[in-house]
């Protein structure tokens, strides 16, 4: 928190200081108006009755707001928890430094044998943005689509209209792909959508060589969103002129002007208003100390995330009767699925491998005036996407050689936990100080990069119940960590796989090598051993954020689903589910791109449902 104090202040005062540099005072006002202008404006005086309520900002619901207020006869309501994003929030070289901030809800897991066993209490830490824009504030803005096989498999289960192929033009709709590379694939990039997406203007020598490396293993380097997804690539970001876009600047900033969409800021749900006939017809939620009704002509729309919308549905009496008796929730429908089938991207953060030249992200070095002088000119270090330099999709042992479906995904990074020197990733992964003292501290701030392992289609699978009736308790997040013995294999293949990369010429140049200190806790094992890696992930256990799940989609015979094909929630009206928590399998990448998407696939079947009613207004 103190190095971002120190960034504020150092955006805001050094200009004035250094009068000697008019240029660089007009780029600093210029920037400080572009990120003020076109805020979206918190609305004072809401209306007793809306068209819409969707509860949430986030990824999902930003775009769903953005969307449906562009039907000129419709008003619609946006519910955030949160307020807007800040300077800081826009710098994507700073990113880590958002969690455990006020813009994060700061969920953990509970303590499980087998997972998270040198972090703190045992539990992992699972940032969620608390703002306009939800998490799509907080991450990495990684742009990442997923495999094509993920929405057949949906499809295949039942799930009409989520084929990759019908689902592809939604991808295309939102992106404005900013790299003319990859811009003239318009079979699978779009141009002119809300969502910037371009590769971030800075990165080290290390970038490079993990491609190289990739090659030298006998991968192709190539665009992972286009045809094919086994291979290398520099990533493709969500970040525009060199800052990051969030969901709220890329889809509700252009819709600020609108007199038929609200959005309520610091305006926290505590339910769904449910009548007799199961139907949904209003939201309660507390804004300003007060606790407001607002109702509804159509429908809800929970787009809280893979957490809160499961938590509104149990909160409202939607879930397993048991446990809402339990909590001392009145049930007023049963539906067994909600809070089931937590999905998660478990993955290895841990490691780190360190080199002889002094071109990693050694926070050090890159947190200056000089970079924010260069940030505000659109390059330099605080334009990266946090570190991460590198995706790849591989294949284990255990996935099938002739398809294009990888099981392993390895996010490379210039740069490892010991970069800040324990300031503030440690905390993030809520890492014990003695494991840290022991293990990292030797080594920080040396040089170093990593290759985290995710496992992209975990067998395990998770569940959250609620702790109370309070709306304001946390829930109760089991994850399930290699509960199936399957996950941990994969991860120990794709750790690995990552010691051979680091064996490649372009890495060797470096001088790369694994730090070999035994890990605290896993000292009586044979470095590289399957044993010995095995050790380390059920200790440095790390979420890649990628939570999904919770309130499936699924066929009517499927009893787990929560939620029809066209995201309706089952035996019940007037009430959607939009986001993350749909997915009835998370897909083989990180989530933000197919949440959007999702996002805005929801929204064209709401305005289908709806706009073929007689009753609508006559300018529809
Ligand atoms: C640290 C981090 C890094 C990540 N990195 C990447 C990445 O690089 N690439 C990628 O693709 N994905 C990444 N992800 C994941 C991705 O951002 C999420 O999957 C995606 O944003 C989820 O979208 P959502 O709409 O489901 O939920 P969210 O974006 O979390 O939105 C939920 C919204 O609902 C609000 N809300 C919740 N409860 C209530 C309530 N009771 N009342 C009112 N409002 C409420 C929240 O405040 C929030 O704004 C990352 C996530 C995190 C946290
Ligand atoms: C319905 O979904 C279940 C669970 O995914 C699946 O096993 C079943 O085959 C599906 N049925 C149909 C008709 O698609
Ligand atoms: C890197 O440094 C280590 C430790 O000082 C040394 O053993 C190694 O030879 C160096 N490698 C290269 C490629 O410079």
């Amino acid at each position: 928190m103190q190095t971002t104090v120190f960034l504020i202040i150092a955006v805001w005062i050094q200009p004035i200081v250094c009068t000697s540099s008019t240029s660089s005072f007009a780029i600093f006002n210029s920037y400080i108006h572009g990120h003020l202008d076109g805020r979206v404006e918190n609305t004072n005086n809401l209306l007793p009755e809306y068209d819409f309520i969707v509860v949430g900002g986030g990824s999902a619901g930003a775009v769903l707001a953005s969307r449906l207020s562009e039907i000129a006869g419709w008003t619609t309501l946006l519910l955030e928890a949160g307020g807007l994003e800040t300077i800081v929030s826009d710098i994507p070289g700073l990113a880590k430094f958002l969690q455990l901030t006020d813009i994060d809800w700061q969920y953990q897991t509970e303590p499980q044998p087998g997972q998270c066993l040198a972090l703190k209490d045992e539990r992992c830490n699972w940032p969620r943005g608390k703002v306009l824009g939800g998490s799509s504030v907080l991450n990495y803005m990684l742009y990442v689509r997923g495999n094509e096989r993920d929405y057949d498999g949906w499809a295949k289960a039942g799930n009409y209209g989520w084929s990759f192929k019908e689902v592809l033009p939604y991808f295309i709709k939102s992106e404005d792909q900013r790299n003319p590379y990859l811009a003239k694939n318009k079979k699978y990039h779009g141009t002119g959508g809300y969502l910037t997406v371009q590769e971030a203007p800075f990165k080290t020598p290390l970038a490079t060589a993990f491609v190289q490396a990739g090659v030298e293993l006998g991968y192709e380097n190539r665009d992972c969103n286009g045809e094919r997804q086994t291979g290398f690539m520099i990533p493709q970001g969500t970040i525009r002129d060199g800052s990051r876009c969030s969901t709220a600047k890329a889809f509700l900033r252009p819709a600020r002007n609108r007199k038929n969409l609200h959005v309520a800021l610091r305006a926290h749900a505590h339910r769904v208003l449910i009548d007799d006939q199961k139907r949904a017809y209003g939201v309660v939620f507390e804004r300003d100390g007060k606790i407001q009704r607002i109702r509804v002509r159509k429908e809800v729309i929970l787009s809280a995330g893979a957490i809160g919308s499961p938590q509104l549905m149990l909160l409202s009496g939607v879930g397993d009767p048991t446990h809402l008796q339990q909590v001392g929730i009145p049930v007023k429908h049963s539906l067994p699925g909600v809070g089931q089938n937590l999905q998660d991207h478990v993955s290895g953060r841990g490691m780190v491998y360190l080199i002889n030249e002094t071109v990693s992200y050694v926070e050090v070095r890159f947190l200056n005036f000089p970079s924010v002088l260069n940030y505000v000119r659109q390059s330099g270090p605080l334009t990266a996407l946090s570190g991460t330099e590198g995706l790849a999709w591989v294949k284990t042992k255990y996935a099938d050689p002739n398809d294009d479906y990888p099981d392993m995904q390895l996010q490379f990074i210039g740069g490892s936990p010991i970069s800040d020197g324990g300031v503030s990733l440690k905390n993030n992964d809520n890492v014990k100080d003695s494991v840290w003292k022991e293990y990292y501290e030797p080594i920080a701030y040396r040089d170093s990069w990593q290759p985290i392992p995710i496992v992209l289609r975990p067998r395990s699978k998770g569940y959250l119940l609620l702790r109370s009736s309070d709306p304001y308790d946390k829930p109760l997040i089991y994850a399930n960590y290699f509960k199936d013995q399957h996950d941990m294999k994969v991860m120990i293949e794709g750790m690995k796989i990552g010691l051979a990369l680091s064996k490649t010429e372009a890495f060797q140049r470096f001088g790369s090598r694994l730090y070999d200190k035994p890990f605290p806790g896993c000292e009586t094992l044979p470095l590289w051993t399957d044993e010995y890696f095995e050790c380390f992930l059920r200790h440095y256990s790390t979420t890649l954020y990628h939570q999904a799940g919770t309130c499936k989609m699924g066929n009517s015979s499927d009893p787990t689903a929560v939620v029809d094909p066209e995201l309706r929630v089952y035996g019940m009206q007037g009430l959607r589910v939009v986001d993350a928590s749909i997915m009835p399998d998370v897909v083989s990448g990180n989530t933000n791109a197919p949440v959007i998407m999702i996002a805005e696939k929801a929204a064209d079947l709401i305005k289908e449902s709806w706009l073929k009613r007689s009753d609508l207004p006559k300018d529809v």
